[in-house]
């Protein structure tokens, strides 16, 4: 995330808390199911080697170290009754067919960037299949494909596309230790978003385990499940073991800026313009937002808006662009500089300037905090009261990272339909709301305080933002928008979430989960139902 959040600093702390165990009362299932998974994977890769009970010294180490939001991961008293870090395809399909024969539940996980933790939290026994040690990624530059596997990050997808060519990148996340494994389930979007769509809008090819522990390809599994599959998430539907992608093309320059802009330099009227040109500008060019709450003097706050631009391109063009259409913002010829496209991803990830791309291959993000996001589309252009509001709401609360991402281009053409990702042409900008803090006395309780405050900045802006539904983004996951409880079926609850997250696209992905997976193994407090809950006999 770009200039994440210089107030708080490094938080790595290995939340130690009586833990009650979640464990079946049949101990006798348990080592059933741990006597199931040889039998069911490669032998040649002994399973013995990825199964983690807690009995394993690094049990507790493995579970917190791919937990990304502290909120989540302090407020979680239930552990799995094993970790299964598959080193082989195999070790997942076990995983899932000895979980469902012995009645755990299964929470996938990939790179646990989950802003509610449900790729390791649950209330009913379960297992967590690890996926982060498949990350494999094979670029065949002459086809411009790649597969890349679920365990992989988006920094080193981009490190390895790099690797062999310098003209070819690909559109998915900002930051770089997103797991490819989540980051598709809803879309997965980055700064060529505009240009070419979303991470989903860019795949040609998957391989699935279903609930029999089969492997399905594109083809076995048939289009209904690759459409759901891309923007539904996928954690309903099976489990990802990879996605075969289509490489784009990049020019081997790139253009970026960052210009901070206060409030008394006009900051409110810059946002009011912005978003009328941003949504409609050429579809190179992608402007963020990020208003941040900022101390002014001892006791007075006040706010100011980074604008990040990236630019297919050359100084020079971006110039003539900007000049034309945004001349407002007043950017000087100093605040650009050309880099090549791998570079840029490491840029805009918030790495120092000099930081080497080697970064990209870090794939633990270590600099967690606890924090609360929401989501929100925006489809008209908000009067100057919206940003108004906004910081107001902003300068109440310690830390916050805003970002504001515009629409249009790319994202207007693609139909609605075509995926399970469904919130495209008519938005003008997307907007994250994210409140931070740092550890504190208090736990669980200051946690309430702050989550409590983003639902108030929330309610807020609802005048502004999009109605019947306000729409949210599943990748920004959020259980305010609706939640029932883990292996629960509840229809209507499901719709309250479901019509949110993927509007009409959602009484379809009802339909494929009934096809797929209608006995409801694979959920969570979020998942989507099968529609045909009942056979009639
Ligand atoms: C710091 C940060 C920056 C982010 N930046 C962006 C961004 O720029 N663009 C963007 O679009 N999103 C962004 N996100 C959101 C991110 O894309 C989602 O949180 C995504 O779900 C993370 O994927 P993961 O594999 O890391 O998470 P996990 O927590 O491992 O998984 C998330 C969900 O996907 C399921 N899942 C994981 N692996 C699989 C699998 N192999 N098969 C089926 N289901 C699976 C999990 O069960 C869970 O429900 C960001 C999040 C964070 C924390
Ligand atoms: C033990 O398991 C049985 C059957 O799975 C269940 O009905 C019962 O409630 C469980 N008891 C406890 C104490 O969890
Ligand atoms: C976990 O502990 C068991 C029993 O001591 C051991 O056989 C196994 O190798 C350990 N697993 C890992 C992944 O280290
Ligand atoms: C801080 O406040 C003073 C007085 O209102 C103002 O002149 C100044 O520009 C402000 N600085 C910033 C960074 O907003
Ligand atoms: C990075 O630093 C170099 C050398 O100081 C400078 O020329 C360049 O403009 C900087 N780039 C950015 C993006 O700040």
């Amino acid at each position: 995330m770009k200039a994440s959040i210089s107030t708080i600093s490094t938080v790595l702390i290995f939340v130690s808390l009586s833990i009650s165990l979640v464990t079946s009362n049949d101990t006798v299932d348990f080592d059933s199911f741990l006597r199931c998974l040889p039998t069911h994977s490669n032998p040649l890769v002994p399973i013995a080697d990825a199964i983690l009970t807690p009995k394993n010294s690094s049990f507790e180490y493995i579970y917190q170290l791919r937990a990304s939001n502290l909120r989540t991961l302090l407020s979680s008293t239930s552990r799995p009754v094993a970790i299964i870090t598959a080193l082989h395809p195999s070790h997942a399909q076990a995983t899932v067919v000895c979980a469902k024969r012995h009645g755990f539940q299964v929470r996938i996980r990939s790179g646990g960037h989950d802003f509610e933790g449900l790729s390791y939290t649950c209330d009913v026994p379960f297992v967590i299949l690890d996926m982060f040690n498949l990350h494999s990624i094979n670029v065949d530059i002459e086809s411009e494909t790649a597969w890349v596997q679920a365990g992989a990050t988006t920094g080193e997808l981009y490190y390895r596309i790099a690797e062999k060519s310098n003209v070819h990148g690909f559109p998915s996340g900002i930051s770089t230790t997103v797991g490819i494994g989540g980051h598709f389930s809803g879309g997965g979007y980055g700064f060529l978003m505009r240009k070419y769509g979303l991470f989903i809008d860019n795949v040609i090819d998957a391989q699935l385990i279903d609930v029999n522990g089969r492997i399905l390809n594109r083809e076995s599994m048939g289009e209904d499940v690759f459409w759901a599959i891309r923007g539904g998430g996928a954690t309903s539907f099976g489990v990802i073991l990879s996605w075969r992608i289509k490489l784009v093309r990049v020019p081997p320059r790139v253009t970026v800026f960052t210009v901070p802009r206060t409030l008394e330099q006009g900051a409110t009227d810059l946002v009011y313009r912005w978003q009328q040109v941003a949504p409609n500008l050429p579809k190179d060019i992608f402007i963020r937002l990020q208003p941040q709450p900022i101390n002014n003097g001892s006791n007075s706050r006040t706010v100011r808006v980074l604008f990040f631009g990236h630019f297919l391109g050359k100084t020079n063009r971006l110039v003539q662009l900007m000049n034309t259409n945004f001349p407002e913002l007043g950017l000087q010829k100093s605040d650009y500089s050309e880099m090549s496209w791998v570079e840029s991803t490491v840029y805009w990830a918030g790495f120092p300037n000099g930081t080497s791309v080697d970064v990209l291959l870090d794939r633990v993000r270590v600099n967690r905090l606890f924090s609360k996001t929401k989501s929100d589309y925006y489809k008209a252009v908000i009067p100057k009261q919206g940003p108004e509001t906004l910081w107001e709401a902003m300068i109440d609360i310690e830390d916050i990272m805003v970002q504001m991402n515009p629409y249009g281009g790319r994202m207007e053409e693609i139909l609605e339909s075509e995926t399970a990702f469904a919130h495209r042409g008519g938005n003008l900008f997307m907007v994250m709301y994210m409140v931070l803090w740092s550890e504190s006395e208090g736990g669980i309780d200051t946690a309430a305080r702050y989550v409590e405050l983003s639902r108030k900045l929330y309610s807020r802006m609802a005048p502004y933002a999009s109605r019947n539904p306000r729409e949210a983004f599943l990748n920004y996951r959020d259980l305010d928008v609706g939640s029932k409880e883990s292996s629960e079926i509840d229809f209507e609850i499901a719709k309250e979430y479901g019509i949110k997250y993927f509007r009409n696209n959602f009484i379809r992905l009802t339909s494929v989960k009934a096809m797929i997976d209608p006995e409801n193994f694979f959920e969570n407090q979020q998942s989507i139902p099968p529609l045909l809950m009942r056979v009639t006999q």
